[in-house]
Parts: structure tokens; C-alpha cells; sequence
């Protein structure tokens, strides 16, 4: 599925890159036509963003370590990207496809991403990542299975199937961004999708179980996912093997994913699948259908309803969720020899969001900081020597009061080190923050505002490890995250109207010793733009 025959033509360029990765794993190609095309999500014809004419677009099926050559033609009229929402890129912040890393694509051109997904399992997705492109779609699942002989901490399902649930606009991305660039916040979406409108089907055989990899691809609202008379039993969140518990229903927040095996158990007829939105003043719902393949009924009955909007019901529902200690990782030693609770904290990092007005307009910042980009990528900038283009410590590690300002900002940090880091919402706003590069344990999650006396409530133990958290408002959580891997890394809001209005920074995470141990030498194909032009 979604390989090329490219193989022949592309054969040279792996040789160019072989010393970039690992020689040993297998290789998978993929060639990929950016386009426009007509799209119906909410029954209305809309102009997509399809690949290789799909939408959502085609899905990423890899092994932990698998190498991906992933060629990416744009025929869209304007520059774009994709990045990886959670596929760690080891040593390889060049190929993580945000303005920060890499030089847009021109229309008209080609840029091969070649990434490995070392050490990693899970399930994830890709995304366009310049302006609103992802409220057209150009989206995809991203999955990474264990090796064979790696023990997985349940009986292979019947079945996998990816779920890209989130919001949807009516409106073109650009008029979107076009509200953004006028200082004013994005309307509520139009409605809600189920992998690209609200008629998928997913056929199961009686008896059999299945796992649903499930995703909130959406661009700015929460939402809880169900499945009528059935119960999900959580196995995975982004990497990590769960406490095989049941939910009736799952929160899942902006750039989150969750795996769950579901059972099919019930009488043979059809179920509704539902993802609603959460905490919004009027609630959207997407529905899609369970079918069975010895169906003798449609599905019928009220939807089934979903939590209560209530954020103390959501946060409980947070901490149930735990890292099954026992079970194996991407490796076969199980996920609790790493004793992430007792290792010395080398900095602590407090981040807390705000919603200024900069200049007459809204903007969103991280310690009173809005993000602005610069006319070079960053990490470009940094491999260069280029001048002009950002300075280290533009944003503080800490809170600060006073009014918001625009800066092109980059945090240092020191590789090898083991962060805490706290978000403090002060807002009434659910925040879903993500890291590029790394995952961090989530240990701690409570409301008012933090203290280093908050310390005394973290779990230490069994937190899960993951890529995407949420922090609801007027609380804080906090992770630790090991520095472990070189690069330039966006922080940012998964929200996208933040994010594009400067909720986010880049973390340098450098290493004194310029090693390929340590990060990838340039890849022989980056695209040049900016101050880089002729570097
Ligand atoms: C564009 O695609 C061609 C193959 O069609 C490949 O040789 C070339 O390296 C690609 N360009 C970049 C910048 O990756
Ligand atoms: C944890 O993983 C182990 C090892 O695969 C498995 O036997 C056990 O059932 C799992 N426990 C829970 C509570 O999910
Ligand atoms: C952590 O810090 C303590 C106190 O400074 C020290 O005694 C201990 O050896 C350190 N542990 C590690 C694993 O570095």
C-alpha cells in the first residue's frame, strides 16, 4: 500500500543519503502529487488539498527503524510542507517539514524526505504544516509496528483502522488565514469529519476484534469518540502501551492519537461511530458507521450521547490512563526499566500561553513571546553561521508579565539534559501543546497554578510517554522530557490559529561535538531559500 515503483529512478539519491541512515533496515518508497481537487466533507463541494488524489491521503505503513524515502511534488500554486506528528526524526530535525527546518516547496518542484523511524512504535499522522493547508486536508495516518519476535501486549486484532476524526471549516484555508492576518480569531468550524466527511464505513466480522488508531486531526476544537453499544479498550497513546482499560468514550485533543481494540460482540447489525466536539457552546458531531459483515439491520437509535462538558470529567479520565509497566516498548525490554522518576532534573522550563494584542491585532505567545518567522529557516541558519536571522535565549524560560512582543523565538538547550517542563494555562482556553522531537512523560495534571510544592503530586511511576498533551484551563501539567535528540524543534499550540498567530518557539537542543553520532549531516538534497540561498 502507497509504495512507488520509483525504486529504479530513486536508486541514486539513496546511495547520496545511505550514510545519512541506517543501511541495514529496509527501505520504503513513496512519491507523492500535491494537489487541488474537489471535496465534499460536510456535503458541500470544497477545494481539497489531496494527495496522490486522496483525501485524507494515503497512509504511512511502517516497521520501527524502517527507513522512508518520501518524495513530495507540489502542484499546488502556493509553497508547502509536510511534517510528522509524532515520527521522532532521530538526529534529523532537517527532515521535519516545518518553515523552522526546511525551505518551503516551491510550486511546481519536488523535495524527497528521507527520514527513519528508529527506535520508535506507534500510531501518528502527517500533516501540511504551512498556513491553514491543514484545514484543507493534505493529512494522512502514520503508523510504526513492532518488529516481528518484539512482544506486543495483546493478541494481533482482526483488523487496523485509522481514524482521522476533527473539525472541518466551509471556508477556503486561505480565507481562513485571511481572518488570522486581519487580527481577528477564527469563527467555530462548520461541523466535524470522520476520514474526510460523515459516510465511512468500517466492515467487521462478528466476534472478531479490531484496532482503531484514532486521531484529532481537526485545527481547533477537542473531541470525544464512541461507538454505540460498544466499549474501547485502550492499548496505546502514541507510542506507549497503555493499562488495557474500557471507556465508554475517549477525549481525545488537538494532535493527540489513541489505539483501542474494539470487539465485535453485539448482535449483527449496524453501530454509529461518533466523534463529537467538546466544550464548545454548540456541539458538532460526525457520525460514520460499524458495520457487520453478517448485517441484518441498519444502524438505528438515538446517537449514542457522550460525556458531560465538564472538564473535571475529562481531567479524570487523563489520569486513569497509565504505561503498562510489564508490556515492551519499541525494544523488547518492558517500558519500566526506564525510571524516568528517578532521574536528576536538569532545568525546569515553565511556559505559560496568553492571547495579546500586538500592534492593534490579536496574536497569541508563550512567556509573553509571539512567535514570528524569519525569512531563513532557523536550522539552516544555525548549520550556516548566518547572522540576523534569530538569537538564542529570545524567549524566557519562565513567565514574565508585562505586554506581548514579536520575536523570531529559539530557546537553548543542552543535549543529554532532562527537562521538566510545567504549561500553565491561565486562560479559559483547553490548551493541546506538542513537541517536535521528542516524547515526554506526562506526570502530573492539576488545577490552579503550579509550585514547586505541585511536585509532590507527580506519578513517577507509570505516566505515559507521548508527543501531544493537553492542559485544561486555569490549570497546569507538567512533563519530563529527556534532551535526547540534536536539533531544532517546534514547540507549539496544536491549535492551529494559535499557532499560526505565534503560539509556538523552537528548542535548540545542541551538542558541543559536531558528530554524526549525534545529528545527520545536512541532507545532500535541502532545499536552499532565504539568507541560504548560495550556502
Ligand atoms: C525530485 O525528484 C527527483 C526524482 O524524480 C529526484 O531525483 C530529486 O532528488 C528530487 N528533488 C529533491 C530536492 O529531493
Ligand atoms: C501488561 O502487559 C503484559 C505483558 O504483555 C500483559 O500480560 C498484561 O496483561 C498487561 N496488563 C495490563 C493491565 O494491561
Ligand atoms: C542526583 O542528584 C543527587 C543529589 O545531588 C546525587 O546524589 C545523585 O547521585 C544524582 N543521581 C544521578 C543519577 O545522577
Amino acid at each position: 500500500m502507497g509504495y512507488s515503483k520509483q525504486c529504479c529512478s530513486l536508486f541514486s539519491l539513496v546511495l547520496l543519503l545511505v550514510a545519512c541512515v541506517n543501511g541495514e533496515d529496509p527501505y520504503r518508497f513513496y512519491t507523492w502529487k500535491v494537489t487541488y481537487g474537489d471535496i465534499f466533507p460536510l456535503g458541500v463541494k470544497q477545494q481539497g488539498i489531496l494527495i496522490n488524489g486522496q483525501f485524507p491521503g494515503p497512509q504511512i505503513d511502517s516497521v520501527t527503524n524502517d527507513n522512508l524515502i518520501i518524495n513530495v511534488f507540489n502542484n499546488l500554486d502556493e509553497p508547502f510542507l509536510i511534517s510528522w506528528n509524532g515520527a521522532l526524526q532521530r538526529r534529523n530535525s532537517w527532515q521535519d517539514g516545518v518553515y523552522g527546518t526546511n525551505c518551503p516547496i516551491p510550486p511546481g518542484k519536488n523535495y524527497t524526505y528521507v527520514l527513519q523511524v528508529k527506535d520508535q512504535i506507534g500510531s501518528y499522522f502527517y500533516f501540511p504544516s504551512l498556513g491553514l493547508h491543514k484545514a484543507a486536508g493534505g493529512y494522512g495516518g502514520f503508523k510504526i509496528v513492532s518488529r516481528p519476535l518484539i512482544p506486543v501486549p495483546f493478541d494481533p486484532p482482526s483488523g487496523d483502522i485509522t481514524i482521522l476524526a476533527g473539525d472541518w471549516y466551509k471556508s477556503s484555508h486561505r480565507d481562513l488565514r485571511a481572518i488570522l492576518d486581519s487580527g481577528k480569531s477564527l469563527p467555530y468550524p462548520d461541523g466535524l469529519i470522520i476520514n474526510g466527511g460523515n459516510s465511512a464505513v468500517f466492515t467487521v466480522d462478528q466476534g472478531k476484534t479490531y484496532r482503531l488508531r484514532i486521531s484529532n486531526v481537526g485545527i481547533s476544537t477537542s473531541i470525544n469518540f464512541r461507538i454505540q453499544n460498544h466499549k474501547l479498550k485502550l492499548v496505546e497513546v502514541e507510542g506507549t502501551h497503555t493499562i488495557q482499560n474500557y471507556y465508554d468514550s475517549i477525549d481525545i485533543h488537538l494532535g493527540q492519537t489513541y489505539s483501542v481494540l474494539v470487539t465485535a460482540d453485539q448482535p449483527p447489525k449496524d453501530y454509529y461511530i461518533v466523534a463529537s466536539s467538546r466544550f464548545t457552546s454548540k456541539v458538532f458531531t460526525a457520525s460514520s458507521i460499524l458495520h457487520y459483515s453478517n448485517s441484518k439491520q441498519k444502524a438505528s437509535g438515538p446517537l449514542p450521547a457522550g460525556p458531560p462538558p465538564d472538564f473535571d470529567w475529562s481531567l479524570q479520565q487523563a489520569r486513569t490512563i497509565r504505561t503498562n509497566l510489564t508490556a515492551s516498548g519499541p525494544r523488547p525490554n518492558p517500558q519500566g526499566t526506564y525510571h524516568y522518576g528517578s532521574i536528576n532534573i536538569t532545568r525546569t522550563i515553565r511556559l505559560k500561553n496568553s492571547a495579546p494584542t500586538i500592534n492593534g491585532k490579536l496574536r497569541y505567545a508563550v512567556n509573553s513571546v509571539s512567535f514570528v518567522p524569519a525569512d531563513t529557516p532557523l536550522k539552516l541558519a544555525d548549520y550556516f553561521n548566518i547572522e540576523g536571522v534569530f538569537s538564542l535565549g529570545s524567549i524566557p524560560d519562565k513567565p514574565t508579565e508585562g505586554p506581548g512582543h514579536l520575536t523570531t523565538s529559539v530557546m537553548a538547550a543542552d543535549f543529554r539534559g532532562f527537562a521538566e517542563i510545567v504549561f500553565e494555562n491561565t486562560e479559559s482556553y483547553l490548551q493541546s501543546w506538542h513537541i517536535d522531537g521528542h516524547s515526554f512523560f506526562v506526570v502530573g495534571m492539576n488545577k490552579g497554578q503550579w509550585s514547586e510544592a505541585s511536585r509532590g503530586s507527580y506519578n513517577l511511576n507509570d505516566a505515559v510517554h507521548r508527543c501531544s498533551v493537553q492542559v485544561f484551563p486555569k490549570t497546569w501539567t507538567a512533563v519530563y522530557m529527556p534532551l535526547d535528540n540534536v536539533g531544532m524543534w517546534n514547540v507549539r499550540s496544536q491549535n492551529w490559529a494559535r499557532q499560526y498567530l505565534g503560539q509556538q518557539f523552537y528548542l535548540r537542543v545542541y551538542s558541543p561535538v559536531r558528530s554524526t553520532r549525534d545529528e545527520n549531516l545536512i541532507p545532500s538534497n535541502a532545499l536552499k531559500c532565504g539568507k541560504a540561498v548560495g550556502h
